[in-house]
């Protein structure tokens, strides 16, 4: 009998892994049953917040292995750091290859893996173990781009001619944990971290809808970045601090702003063009996705700090700093926006509405491991841009073993 609702268990407890839990309040036919975190107080704050939310009867559990091996469990979200993908994917199909449990599917959040190698080894543990695979893109489900898209498409595009240019950026102050600011371990800097979201929801909305990832080709791609705010002294010493000594910026930063150009041929030949912006220098009331797309006759904008509410708060309000208005929030007091349902906003909830109806159903995901390959081809070959300050022909040689200097921590744009 097939199964009417999907066990779900996410791998890490942390910062990623709530918002994925708060969404599920809006995602059906699914529970989550299970967390496994290294780290037992992160475990039990994942469980406890599922329990809260009445989204599951969530536990904590020992290991993966143990995880699998629970036949409540019939999919896997992984939502552990960059530095461990590989590690879990091979404990996961190593439990299934020893016949410890079944599984219908894995999901795995952005980046698929730190480079195209890590990515592709990913995919290939996917097909091995035969397992339905989602890639946890999130922007290509949120609301505005989802029916920013259809009605673009429907109206604009139908009648005046395809859109030809995407922008999308994603900028905030900089992430919370000091693994992130470390290239070797993240697998780069902003460009890795957030410019998968960029290049793929525009990519997504040039996209006609309901083709492919192939109908558009990639052709060149210029790329460009730098280390802006966090190598100067005041900054880099507050990584240093917030780090315990361990995040060095002065000697071995990763680029806080990054662009990228990437040029693709349509199915019919004609040029298009996604033009993306990231930073972890930008300073605002918190986190901002902008996206545009435009056509001949038409176009379409979203900001995510355009929003509806917005609350003020005077100077003699001096309460304590929080995120509880907008993510990396930076300020307390003044005009501020709130994004009231950011789990929704940012398509947490629609992305895993379409990876469990999927799983459900037997179907391989829309958004899955192949379009993560994709992702970190795109991005590698942006790194070799901006290392050679040239625009590349897609693919350049050299893609598939590419490791980017500040992978390797020997990238620093001061000693240039
Ligand atoms: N889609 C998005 O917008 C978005 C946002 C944030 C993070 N992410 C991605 O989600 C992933 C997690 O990021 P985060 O912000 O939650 O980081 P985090 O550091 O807040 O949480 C990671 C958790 O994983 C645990 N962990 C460490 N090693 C592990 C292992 N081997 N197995 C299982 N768990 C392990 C840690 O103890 C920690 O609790 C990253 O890959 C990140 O890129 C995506």
């Amino acid at each position: 009998m097939k199964k009417k609702t999907l066990g779900v268990g996410i791998i890490g407890g942390g910062f990623n892994a709530r918002f994925h839990i708060r969404s599920w309040v809006g995602v059906r036919d699914a529970d989550v049953l299970g967390i496994y975190d290294p780290d037992k107080k992160r475990a039990e704050e994942a469980v406890g917040l599922a329990r809260k939310l009445d989204v599951g009867e969530a536990r904590a559990y020992k290991s993966i292995t143990d995880m699998v091996s629970d036949p409540k469990i019939d999919a896997l979200w992984i939502s552990a750091p960059n530095f461990t993908r590989i590690e879990v994917m091979e404990e996961i199909v190593q439990a299934l290859e020893k016949g410890k449990g079944e599984l219908i599917g894995v999901c795995c959040e952005k980046p698929l893996g730190r480079n195209v190698k890590e990515a592709s080894r990913m995919l290939e543990l996917a097909r091995r173990a035969k397992l339905l695979d989602g890639y946890l893109e999130n922007q290509v489900f949120a609301p505005p781009v989802v029916r920013g898209k259809t009605i673009v498409w429907a109206r604009g595009a139908s009648l005046t001619g395809r859109p030809y240019l995407a922008r999308a950026a994603e900028e905030h102050s900089g992430p919370h944990m000091p693994w992130f600011w470390e290239g070797s371990l993240q697998g780069g800097g902003v460009l890795n971290d957030m410019m998968c979201h960029s290049v793929e929801v525009a990519r997504f909305m040039l996209t006609p809808p309901g083709a492919g990832r192939g109908v558009l080709t990639p052709t060149k791609i210029t790329a460009y970045a730098s280390c802006l705010k966090w190598q100067i002294a005041e900054y880099a010493k507050a990584l240093w601090d917030s780090s315990g000594g361990k995040t060095d910026y002065l000697k071995r930063p990763a680029e806080d702003f990054a662009r990228s150009l990437v040029e693709y041929k349509d199915d019919k030949g004609q040029i298009v063009v996604v033009e993306t912006t990231t930073s972890w220098c930008y300073v605002g009331a918190g986190l901002r996705l902008s996206m545009e797309l435009l056509g001949p006759e038409y176009s379409l904008q979203i900001n995510s700090l355009d929003a509806g509410l917005k609350v003020f708060f005077s100077r003699r309000v001096k309460g304590k700093a929080g995120e509880d208005l907008v993510e990396k929030q930076n300020a307390e007091v003044g005009l501020m926006p709130v994004v009231s349902d950011e789990e929704n906003e940012y398509g947490y909830t629609g992305e895993n509405r379409h990876m469990v109806q999927s799983f459900l159903k037997g179907v391989r995901p829309g958004e899955n491991f192949e379009d993560g390959v994709g992702v970190a081809e795109l991005l590698m070959a942006a790194y070799m841009s901006a290392e050679k300050e040239k625009t590349l022909a897609f693919p350049p040689p050299g893609l598939a073993n590419f490791v980017p200097a500040v992978a390797k921590g020997t990238w620093n744009p001061k000693k240039a």
